[in-house]
């Protein structure tokens, strides 16, 4: 299956085209990968099993890690989700399209393989232009996860999807480099309490002004062996590149200290060292590659960095070869820089608090 992978690039005059190829793609049970404000996902017909298994195998994800199933109009909802609260719909009006998940009680017309057995189900209205007319064209609510191979860091451009996944899905439709550069804040609200199982694109603080009171329900780390989760994909491990990540968290000028400390002794043993460092940092760090995450109180460029970044150092675009990542962690931890820890804390093999 999919021995070739169409590379659907969108440039001037030829969205609508783009936009069919790919509706087509997806309507006979195939998939297809495509640009969403946050991540790029892997679309296939959220309502038809045969292709959301594809999606399983292209990526291979576990099967018990339920898939987000994306909307493009709010006639959709009703297909998919039942006895949804009134706090729900306050928070689709002020945050989509846009990077909240929302995971709501299902109704039978989504099968078991989207939502992993569950009985509920994860929605969003992604806020991209090529990501809504394909759900529109499709005419079917799209199941999409992030286009990686399970594990890897998610794809911020259609060269990370093709990376990970040429010849094992039908399309990608280039649409550049996306916004946001994390995923979606994943919110449960089946429960009298709203419980936040992924921070994400939106911050706490404003799901904050229209709740009241939030769990946090995630953790910074992968869940061990039986912890008990809410969402299963905190079980497993996430956004790793092949190279040791090492992150140093901390205040900014103690985390420049230790990175040069970690620089000079990793350099002794004879090792490349590459770094993911803010711009702060780096007039104090140099190393054999450098990758910047922008200024460290500018935690939504810091996002935008962060996995094309873990990907370069890690050699995907060019020959980096480096044989340790050191990370700079003293992006400002507010807003979508929660979600930035939260990855490079899951991505890291070693934290070092300073
Ligand atoms: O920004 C995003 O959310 C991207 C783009 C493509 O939309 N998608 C994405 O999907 O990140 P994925 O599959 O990589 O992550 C979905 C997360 C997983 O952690 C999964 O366990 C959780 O959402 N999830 C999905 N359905 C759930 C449910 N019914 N209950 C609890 N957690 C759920
Ligand atoms: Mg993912």
């Amino acid at each position: 299956m999919n021995s070739k992978t169409l590379v659907l690039k969108i440039s001037n005059g030829n969205f609508e085209d783009t936009i069919s190829r790919a509706a087509h793609i997806l309507k006979q049970g195939g998939t297809v990968a495509f640009p969403t404000e946050t991540v790029y996902g892997l679309g296939a017909d959220a309502l038809n099993p045969a292709a959301v298994r594809r999606i399983f195998e292209a990526k291979g994800r576990p099967a018990d890690n339920p898939l987000i199933v994306h909307i493009a109009s709010m006639d959709s909802l009703d297909r998919i989700a039942t006895d949804i609260p009134p706090i729900a719909f306050e928070l689709m009006d002020a945050f989509w399209p846009g990077p909240l998940t929302l995971v709501l009680m299902r109704k039978s017309a989504v099968p078991d393989i989207t939502t992993g057995g569950l009985d509920t189900v994860a929605v969003r209205m992604p806020d991209n232009p090529v990501a809504l007319a394909l759900i529109r064209e499709a005419g079917t609510p799209l199941a999409a996860p992030s286009a990686n191979t399970s594990g890897r860091p998610s794809p911020t451009t259609a060269e990370h999807v093709i990376s990970d996944l040429s010849g094992r899905i039908d399309a990608v439709i280039d649409g550049g480099a996306v916004e946001v550069g994390v995923e979606s804040t994943v919110l449960d609200v089946t429960s009298d309490v709203p419980v936040i199982l992924r921070p994400g694109g939106v911050g706490l603080e404003d799901i904050k002004k229209h709740v009241g009171e939030v769990v946090i329900g995630y953790t910074d780390h992968a869940v061990g062996e039986g912890e008990v989760v809410r969402s299963p994909g905190m079980k497993y491990t996430h956004y790793s590149p092949k190279t040791k990540v090492v992150l140093v968290e901390g205040e900014g000028r103690a985390v420049a200290a230790k990175m040069s400390e970690l620089v000079e002794s990793y350099s002794e043993k004879n090792m490349r060292v590459g770094l993911l460092i803010t711009d702060e940092t780096a007039g104090y760090v140099c190393a054999d590659e450098v990758y910047s995450l922008g200024k460290r109180d500018v935690p939504e460029d810091a996002a935008r960095s962060l996995f094309a970044g873990l990907r370069y150092l890690d050699g995907e675009d060019v020959d980096v070869s480096v044989s340790i990542i050191i990370v700079d962690g003293s992006v400002k931890c507010c807003g979508v820089g929660v979600a930035v820890l939260n990855r490079l804390r899951k991505a890291a093999n070693e934290l070092i608090e300073v």
